[in-house]
């Protein structure tokens, strides 16, 4: 940790990172963001980080959801309370099965650039670099919007900061009022879904009602009224990430302040690589995507490097395979992890290794295998003796047409009505709700895996 610094990452070989033309211009606005307000606070991360602290035990749940990639065309009000709407949802389908808390956090306010699998585009034979994210370029076709521009990045500071006011609005403000949960329906979630939903708030309404009788009201029980609301994205865009971390002067860490929890993804955890190497200096929980390529003995390194005290709460490690992989590979990390006794969090991206292309040319992702690796993650969790401590998902509030099947039965002709992710696609509200649903029985098994059920059993 000794030749740790802020900019240290800039010493190693770095992918995925954009190359701007005017590098002058992109120092001038990395300058000015790194004087803009933090959009979080080190108290608020350091207190995510207890709480999944006690998810690796077992006493929690992670929802991680929101989209793929935020873009400058769908921010919008609605869009932002749709999301928000559909993850207190999800959490109180899971909280009934659980017996938990549900420790939520969005891909929001800040989940802009994406890795891509080539750089550069081919359309009608015109080659043209890759869209890389909204702060960086556009998704238009042509040479001037694919460019990156740095102004971009500015745009994508204030569009987060205006997010995450509103979600902090819709936090405290009254919004997730358990005594309200009647207006959190959704209108065109189908009838089974929401007939299940309203069986819960109707037994949310009685346990409220009993609890008042009781004399323990809302109005005296904040925790009652208010949820806490985390924000998370991938830690690429390392120039910016690095203009967003400060020191915290209470304790004198460094905090990458644009998100609470940022993660590494499946194509940037080289261990000598530049985003690790940012990584390992800022306290901020990390994420570390799993994909089939990950060696276990890569992922010890991995571990030791960004979580050398083995810190409870400081790792998350999202295993994301694809259903038909989960079994061979998922099982071979655990067994390491125990091995080393590594305190993480194990939570299931099923959306990443599931992706496939319709006959349609639209990327998709069967909503039946999306729902086979998340059970296939439980099972393997079950059948190692340790706890599935979350969920990774990529999804909307918005009733759109991206991935294909659940209970709308969605098929490849209806791909193209509603559309609109900007790169992955992505749950629909029905389908992460349904999700939520289906995956109850899993959860239920869940509890005798914590780490006090164990302690008691032995
Ligand atoms: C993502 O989560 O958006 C992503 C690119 O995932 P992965 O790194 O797992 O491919
Ligand atoms: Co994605």
């Amino acid at each position: 940790m000794k030749t740790w610094s802020i900019n240290s990452w800039r010493k190693k070989p770095a992918k995925h990172l954009p190359l701007y033309e005017n590098e002058a211009k992109l120092n001038e606005v990395l300058k000015e963001i790194s004087k803009f307000p933090p959009l979080v606070f080190a108290g608020e991360t350091r207190t995510l980080k207890q709480m999944l602290a006690d998810v690796s035990e077992g006493k929690a749940f992670l929802f991680q959801g929101g989209d793929c990639a935020e873009s400058f065309e769908e921010f919008l009000p609605d869009n932002i309370r749709d999301l928000f709407k559909v993850i207190l949802q999800v959490s109180l389908i899971l909280t009934v099965s659980s017996h938990l808390p549900i420790i939520k956090v969005g891909r929001v306010a800040g989940q802009f650039s994406k890795p891509r699998s080539s750089p550069t585009e081919v359309i009608n034979g015109k080659e043209l670099p890759s869209y890389l994210g909204d702060n960086i370029n556009s998704m238009k076709f042509d040479s001037e919007h694919r460019k990156p521009d740095p102004i971009r990045l500015l745009r994508a500071y204030s569009q987060s900061a205006a997010t995450l006011n509103l979600l902090r609005a819709f936090s405290q403000g009254g919004f997730a009022d358990l005594s309200k949960v009647h207006l959190w329906n959704m209108d065109f979630v189908n009838d089974s879904a929401n007939k299940k939903f309203k069986d819960i708030q109707d037994k949310v309404s009685e346990a409220l009602n009993f609890m008042n009788a009781c004399g323990i009201t809302i109005e005296q029980n904040r925790r009652l009224r208010t949820v806490n609301f985390y924000t998370s994205h991938e830690a690429l865009h390392l120039p910016f990430e690095e203009a967003m971390t400060r020191v915290d002067s209470t304790t004198g860490e460094h905090h990458d302040t644009s998100a609470h929890f940022l993660w590494i993804g499946d194509r940037t955890r080289q261990i000598d690589g530049a985003h690790v190497e940012f990584c390992k200096g800022i306290k901020n929980p990390i994420g570390i995507k799993c994909g089939p390529t990950l060696d276990p003995s890569e992922l010890i390194k991995l571990l030791d490097i960004l979580n050398p005290e083995n810190e409870a709460g400081r790792i998350t490690l999202i295993s994301r395979f694809g259903f038909d992989k989960v079994k061979k590979n998922l099982p071979k990390l655990i067994q390491a992890v125990k091995k080393g006794n590594k305190k993480v969090v194990w939570s299931c991206d099923p959306m990443h290794g599931n992706t496939i292309k319709a006959p349609s040319g639209y990327k998709t992702r069967p909503f039946e295998n999306i729902i086979s690796e998340v059970k296939q993650f439980f099972e393997v969790h079950h059948n190692e003796g340790t706890y599935a401590g979350g969920l990774h998902i990529e999804m909307t509030g918005k009733n759109v047409t991206e991935c294909i099947g659940g209970a709308q039965n969605i098929t490849d002709k209806d791909l193209s009505n509603r559309y609109h992710t900007h790169c992955d696609p992505r749950l629909n509200a029905n389908q992460a709700i349904e999700l939520a649903f289906l995956i109850s029985e899993e959860i239920k098994k869940n509890s005798k895996f914590s780490i006090n059920s164990i302690k008691k059993a032995s």
